[in-house]
C-alpha cells in the first residue's frame, strides 16, 4: 500500500515538475514573442525631447530641455554659441552622460557657425576642447566631441560651409545612435525587469540622460511596454536629486509604478526584502569594469552585495573607456558648495562652513554581477571579458 502511495507520490511530484517546466518554457517563449514587439523607440514615448537641432547647418541651433526645473516646469533654452552649450552642460541644464555627448556634439556646430574661416579647423579644435572642459567625469562628452572633429579631419580639402554639414550630420548620428543603443540596452535588460517584481536605481540613467529610452531605465521601459508590472524605487539622489525630480518624474509619466525613497533609505528597504535587482547606469566605465556613477552608486552596490542581490550597470559602448586600465584613474567631478549648503534656495548649513562635493563615484567591477550594454552582456565583468564585448 505505502508503495503505492510512493509511485504515487512520485508521479505527481515528476508531473509537477513537468508542468513546471512547460509554464516556464510558454512564458519564457510567450516573453519571447512578446520582446519582438518592442522593435523601435517609437514604440516606446519618451517623456520629453532632450535635445533637439533647429534649422540647417548654417543658421540653425541646439534647443536643450533645462532639466533643472523639473519636474516643475517643461522649459527649453536655445543654445546659438559655444558658451551658452558650455554653460548648460555645466549647470546640468542637459546631462546624463549619453545626453551630454549628444549636446557636445551639437555644440561643435554652433561654436563652428561662429568662427572665422581663418584658421578654422585650429580654433574648431580649441572649441572642443573648451566644450570638453565643461564636466570631467563622463567620458561620452570627449568621445562624442573626438568623433565630430575624426569626421572632419576625413575631409581635409572641405571648406567652413562643408564642414559645418559635415559636423551636423554626424552629431545627428550620434543622437539617433544613441537611440539605437539605448533600445539594444533595453532589450538585453528586460528579461531581468520580467523576473522581478521590484527594480531599484539611484540618479536617472533614464531617457532624461540620453538620446533614447535610457540606459538603465531602458529594461523597465520594455518591460512595461510588453506588459510586465513592477515596482521601480528611485534613490532621490542627493545633492541634486536627479532620481526624484527626473527619474521619478519620467517613470511616473510612462505609467510605471515609481516610488521615491532618499538615500539613507535604501538599506533598510533591501533588509525589508523589497528589492529583487538593482540597475544603474555610468559615466565611464574602465578597461576592468570599474564604473563611474553619480555619487552615492558604489554604496549602493555595497548594500546590495550584503543583502544578496545582484546589481547591474546599463550603459551604451561609447561610456567605456579602455584607455584606463581600473577606476582609480577615473576624473572625478567636484561641484560647488552651494549644492550641498543651500540646495534649491534653502540653506541648510551654517554660513562659510567648509564642504567636500565630489559628484560621482566609483564602484568595483567585483561588486558589479554584470554590465548591460549594447553590444552584449559582460559577465563575470573582467577586463578580459570587457575587452572581448567593447573591443569586438
Ligand atoms: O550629474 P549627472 O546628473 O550628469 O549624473 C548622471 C549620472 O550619474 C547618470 O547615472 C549617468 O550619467 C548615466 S546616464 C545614462
Amino acid at each position: 500500500m505505502s508503495f503505492v502511495w510512493v509511485l504515487l507520490g512520485w508521479r505527481r511530484f515528476a508531473s509537477l515538475i513537468i508542468v513546471g517546466f512547460l509554464g516556464t518554457l510558454t512564458h519564457m517563449t510567450d516573453e519571447a514573442k512578446k520582446m519582438k514587439n518592442v522593435s523601435s523607440t517609437e514604440d516606446i514615448s519618451p517623456p520629453a525631447p532632450v535635445a533637439q537641432w533647429i534649422g540647417d547647418s548654417e543658421t540653425g541651433f541646439l534647443r536643450l530641455l533645462d532639466q533643472t526645473l523639473l519636474p516643475s516646469e517643461t522649459v527649453y533654452i536655445d543654445c546659438k554659441d559655444a558658451e551658452s552649450v558650455w554653460d548648460a552642460i555645466k549647470r546640468l541644464a542637459v546631462r546624463g552622460a549619453p545626453a551630454i555627448g549628444v549636446a557636445a556634439a551639437y555644440g561643435m556646430v554652433v561654436a563652428a557657425g561662429k568662427l572665422a574661416d581663418n584658421d578654422f579647423r585650429r580654433q574648431l579644435a580649441e572649441a572642443g576642447e573648451y566644450l570638453i572642459s565643461s564636466r570631467p567625469t563622463a567620458v561620452n562628452l570627449e568621445w562624442a566631441v573626438n568623433r565630430v572633429l575624426g569626421r572632419v579631419a576625413e575631409s581635409p580639402d572641405a571648406c567652413p560651409v562643408e564642414v559645418r554639414k559635415i559636423l551636423l550630420d554626424e552629431a545627428l548620428a550620434i543622437h539617433a545612435e544613441d537611440a539605437e543603443m539605448c533600445l539594444a540596452i533595453g532589450r538585453a535588460a528586460a528579461p531581468l525587469i520580467m523576473n522581478s517584481a521590484a527594480v531599484l536605481t539611484h540618479c536617472n540613467a533614464g531617457a532624461l540622460a540620453t538620446g533614447g529610452i535610457g540606459t538603465a531605465t531602458a529594461g523597465m521601459y520594455v518591460a512595461h511596454a510588453e506588459g510586465h508590472q513592477f515596482t521601480a524605487y528611485c534613490d532621490e539622489t542627493r545633492p541634486l536629486l536627479q532620481g526624484s525630480r527626473l527619474t521619478a518624474w519620467e517613470l511616473q509619466k510612462a505609467g510605471i509604478d515609481a516610488v521615491v525613497i532618499t538615500d539613507n533609505m535604501a538599506a533598510q528597504v533591501m533588509r525589508e526584502g523589497r528589492i529583487d535587482m538593482v540597475i544603474t547606469g555610468a559615466d565611464r566605465i574602465a578597461a576592468n569594469g570599474d564604473a563611474a556613477n553619480k555619487i552615492g552608486t558604489y554604496g549602493v552596490a555595497i548594500l546590495a552585495k550584503h543583502h544578496g542581490i545582484p546589481f547591474y550597470v546599463a550603459a551604451p559602448y561609447s561610456t567605456f573607456d579602455m584607455n584606463l586600465p581600473s577606476g582609480d584613474s577615473i576624473p572625478i567631478e567636484l561641484r560647488g558648495s552651494e549644492e550641498i549648503t543651500e540646495g534649491f534656495g534653502n540653506r541648510t548649513a551654517p554660513h562659510d562652513i567648509k564642504t567636500y562635493s565630489p559628484a560621482f563615484d566609483v564602484t568595483p567591477a567585483e561588486l558589479i554581477t554584470a554590465i548591460i550594454t549594447d553590444r552584449g552582456v559582460i559577465d563575470p565583468v573582467t577586463t578580459e571579458n570587457v575587452r572581448k564585448i567593447i573591443d569586438a
